[in-house]
């Protein structure tokens, strides 16, 4: 079993609040990390997840709001020089408009979250990424982009294209960092459970979940199954990868 165990690791992510995040926090503890960062933008959401985290390890709540550089920086500074051994860069925001009405102020909300803080936060925390790297044993980017970035949506225009671009920064990172032993995949997770994805699954979660080929939705244990893998010994060799968790729903 220890090809999946994480014992002794550290890891951030962002978004650890809730949702997505939240699972994969939990599952990278159970799996054995040491110590988990949790970061969002609210304090109180932080205390919080730390603290349901609590009961399976070291969870840190660190508050940030990452959709600036100024803001990425400081996070990285908390987290410090490292050894960090996983960054999960998850934190995310979506919009839906109709295409006449799709507000600039739209464009600028999702794709400074959702593309521009992984590559901030990436970079700044390199330093720490590097004190965890070895040849045998990488450190690991974990982006989490979306079906949404292989498919095409109507109505989500920045969000489709900013994890489309979170799927290609993946494979230019990977490609970059490969040799520095970081690995930088990249989840595309389908529908989960999550306060982004609420009040979609509330009106048509029955049609959706028959529309995958599994013919159900994510669980948690999908989620922080995929993680682990990409953080563990397991998933050493894997690298620039765009995996969908998503019951097949990308193969319609
Ligand atoms: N759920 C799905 O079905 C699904 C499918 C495909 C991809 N995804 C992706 O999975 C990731 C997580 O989504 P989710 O569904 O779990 O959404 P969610 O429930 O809305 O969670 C988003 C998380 O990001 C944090 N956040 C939002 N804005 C932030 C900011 N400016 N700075 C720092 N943290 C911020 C939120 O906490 P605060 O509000 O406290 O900041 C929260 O922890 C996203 O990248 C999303 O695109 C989700």
């Amino acid at each position: 079993m220890d090809l999946f165990s994480l014992t002794g690791k550290t890891a951030l992510v962002t978004g650890g609040t809730r949702g997505i995040g939240l699972m994969i926090a939990r599952g990278l503890l159970q799996a054995g990390a040491a110590k988990v960062y949790v970061s969002s933008r609210k304090a109180e959401a932080c205390e919080q997840a730390a603290k349901e985290l609590s009961a399976f390890g070291e969870a840190v709540p660190v508050p940030a709001d990452i959709s600036t550089e100024a803001e990425c920086l400081r996070l990285a500074e908390a987290v410090g020089d490292g050894p960090l051994h996983i960054l999960v860069n998850n934190a995310g925001a979506t919009w839906g408009a109709p295409l006449e009405e799709f507000p600039a102020s739209a464009w600028d909300k999702v794709v400074d979250l959702n593309l521009k803080a992984p590559f901030y936060l990436t970079r700044a925390l390199l330093p720490a990424l590097r004190a965890a790297a070895t040849p045998d044993d990488p450190a690991r980017v974990i982006n989490i982009g979306s079906i949404d970035g292989i498919m095409t949506p109507g109505e989500r225009y920045s969000y489709t294209t900013s994890k489309a671009a979170v799927h290609q920064l993946t494979r230019v990172l990977a490609k970059e960092l490969g040799p520095q032993h970081i690995t930088v995949n990249a989840v595309a997770p389908g529908p989960f459970e999550s306060k982004m994805m609420a009040a979609t699954l509330e009106a048509f979660g029955d049609t959706i979940a028959a529309a995958v080929p599994l013919r159900r939705i994510g669980r948690p244990d999908d989620m922080a199954g995929a993680a682990v893998f990409l953080a563990s010994r397991a998933g050493s060799f894997v690298n620039g990868a765009v995996i969908p968790v998503d019951g097949g729903l990308t193969t319609l």
